[in-house]
């Protein structure tokens, strides 16, 4: 499936550019496809240290009553290494797709925040998919099935 980025903001649209941003508002004029925009491990089963610092790890749980039930909780840890968040090497947002169409975008600052997230789904069944930009080493993805 091909990518395409956004040249204001990074947001990366899957299968074709969106007409206007979700994430910033451009037009699709400001989109570009770029195929090698998401790195990918070199061997999956065999992480290098790069990789494990910034492959998203996605734990469902189906357990969360806040708003009823029937619902999915997602919580999301970037590297099984746990990836910096100093001024000058940090995660600077992480994307959200359900059956990759984009859902939301949490940004963050360095120094007070870890690079995880917890999110509250109002499905219970298709592909959380969490794309992670670090400011150093680019954006990175994991997509597990709910
Ligand atoms: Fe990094």
């Amino acid at each position: 499936m091909d990518t395409f980025v956004c040249g204001k903001c990074g947001y990366v649209a899957f299968g074709s550019p969106p007409d206007v941003c979700p994430v910033c508002g451009a037009k699709k004029e400001a989109f570009e496809m770029d195929n090698t925009a998401i790195k990918r491990p070199v061997d999956s089963k065999n992480l290098n240290e790069l990789e494990k610092k910034h492959i998203p790890q996605i734990k469902i749980t189906k357990t969360c009553d806040l708003v009823g039930s029937g619902y999915v909780d997602a919580n999301i840890k970037i590297g099984e290494i746990l990836h910096p968040m100093e001024t000058k090497h940090y995660i600077m947002y992480m994307d959200i797709y359900l059956d990759r169409a984009f859902i939301g975008r949490y940004h963050l600052t360095p120094e007070k925040l870890n690079p995880v997230l917890g999110i509250h789904l109002k499905v219970n069944s298709g592909k959380l998919l969490v794309l992670e930009n670090c400011n150093l080493h680019g954006h990175w993805v994991s997509e597990v099935e709910i």
